[in-house]
């Protein structure tokens, strides 16, 4: 295994599933991978069949499990597509079988390609997001929630101006959901927590490659 050394980082060019045998188990803090979706781009850098992609990507997903550290994170991106006015079902497989080799299927995050543009096809939009979904050997992992908090936003200005006495206190929703909140919790913040979706515009400056990540979204995960 040839690792090109650069400052501080090293990259391994090849297979993934015979570069990571080599790596140590339980040695790697964050995995971020967008494999090839099933059948999307086969003339540029192949793909799998949906009703082969589970058996494709379980020794992967194996290999991943060995070498991350159990306070790590896996994220993959992925998204089926819709074959014959369905929608295809190889992920929701693919995430029972990654769960029955022992990953936790711990959060999906929602990436909203914020620039995408309209279109017309005969039963269905513009599909406008994709799946980045997260995994973990153990419920306990590490996650660095304040390095990823995002500008409260300006309706905060007026909303926490004049406090009404229901605001000081956790106003359960009327509606019965059992969700509820206190208000008053948000005067003096200028940063507040994300959601799980992300609106990221994709990529579109030529990298050489016809499905680059926006550098955001690793680099948001890398932060997280
Ligand atoms: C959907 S693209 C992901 C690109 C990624 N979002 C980025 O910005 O670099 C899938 C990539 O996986 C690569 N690939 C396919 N099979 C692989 C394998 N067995 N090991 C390593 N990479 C593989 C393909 O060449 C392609 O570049």
């Amino acid at each position: 295994m040839k690792g090109k050394k650069r400052d501080n980082f090293e990259i391994y060019l090849g297979d993934c599933l015979p570069t990571l045998e080599k790596f140590p188990s339980n040695s790697i803090d964050l995995i971020i991978t967008s494999p090839p979706y099933a059948d999307r781009r086969i003339k540029t850098y192949g793909g799998t069949k949906p009703e082969e992609y589970v058996d494709w990507f379980l020794p992967i997903g194996e290999q991943l499990l060995r070498v991350l550290k159990p306070t790590g994170t896996f994220i993959l991106n992925i998204k089926e597509k819709a074959e014959n006015g369905e929608r295809h079902t190889y992920v929701l497989e693919l995430i029972l079988a990654l769960r029955k080799i022992g990953w936790l299927w711990t959060e999906e995050f929602i990436w909203h390609k914020k620039n995408s543009y309209p279109g017309k096809w005969p039963n269905r939009f513009r599909d406008s997001w994709e799946r980045l979904l997260q995994f973990n050997k153990d419920r306990k992992f590490n996650m660095y929630q304040e390095a990823v908090m995002v500008p409260v936003g300006d309706w905060s200005k007026n909303r926490l101006r004049n406090l009404s006495d229901t605001d000081k206190i956790r106003d359960n929703a009327k509606n019965g959901s059992g969700f509820g909140k206190n208000i008053s919790n948000w005067v003096a913040r200028d940063k507040v927590y994300p959601n799980n979706v992300l609106h990221l515009a994709t990529e579109c400056n030529n990298k050489n490659h016809s499905a680059a990540f926006p550098e955001a979204l690793p680099e948001w995960f890398i932060n997280l």
